[in-house]
């Protein structure tokens, strides 16, 4: 029986910088599903799918070919065959991201190949659902959060470093939309897990926060 940490919590909580840390001290394998949303949006956005029209997006998905694979324990996303790395962390995919991932065949898919990783690995895997749905038996569940004026700034001075433009204002009222969204959408709406433990990041270091999981998982395997 493999090993898995399940992190779940809002965008901008700082769930995949902790997730990879810890990845990496216990040995085990980073699965960002965020990532894979992503990917399923930037395959839209190329088509040109319409993200209101919800029997596009199910009808799109099926022929989206993603899969993840590990480099030097670094995952990267193929989308057709193609590294889409470097594409999936603008503004632009995550709010089509938001949208189409509330889509039940999409979930479906993801869903799927996230499980069967968790099947084959020792996993830190980071999402919305991954306590509530994707593991809902992992012995190892944690809801990370911030303020959502933390959270924005956060994802502002990761865009910039990128050498993206953009304006704090608009970055919360994204957040804040994709917040909404994230916690009302039908199928499987952010959530804390009856078994998950809650850590507020918001006045925390990187390495508090990683400590304290580290010694979480530690005490629940
Ligand atoms: O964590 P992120 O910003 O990379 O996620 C992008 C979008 O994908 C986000 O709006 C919610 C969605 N998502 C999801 O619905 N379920 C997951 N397990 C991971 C992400």
């Amino acid at each position: 029986m493999k090993k898995s940490i399940a992190i779940d919590g809002p965008a901008g909580a700082g769930k995949s910088t902790i997730a990879k840390l810890v990845a990496k001290e216990l040995g085990f394998i980073y699965v960002d599903t965020g990532a894979m949303y992503r990917a399923m949006a930037l395959y839209l956005i190329r088509k040109g799918t319409d993200r209101e029209d919800e029997k596009a997006i199910e009808e799109a998905c099926r022929d989206a070919d993603i899969s993840i694979r590990y480099a030097d324990g670094i995952q990267h996303v193929y989308l057709m065959g193609e590294i889409v790395d470097d594409h999936l962390r603008t503004e632009e995919v995550g709010n089509m991201a938001s949208v189409s991932s509330a889509n039940a065949a999409v979930r479906q898919k993801l869903v799927d190949l996230q499980q069967k990783l968790a099947e084959s690995e020792d996993v830190v895997m980071d999402g919305r659902d991954i306590g509530t749905v994707v593991l809902p038996d992992s012995p190892c569940k944690i809801f990370l959060t911030a303020s959502r004026e933390v959270r924005a700034k956060r994802r502002y001075d990761e865009l910039t470093q990128k050498g993206e433009k953009c304006d704090i204002k608009k970055i919360e009222a994204d957040i804040n939309e994709r917040d909404v969204r994230d916690m009302t959408r039908k199928n499987s709406p952010l959530r804390v897990a009856d078994d998950a433990i809650l850590i507020d990041s918001s006045d925390m270091t990187i390495d508090q926060v990683k400590d304290e999981i580290i010694r979480y998982a530690k005490e629940r395997f």
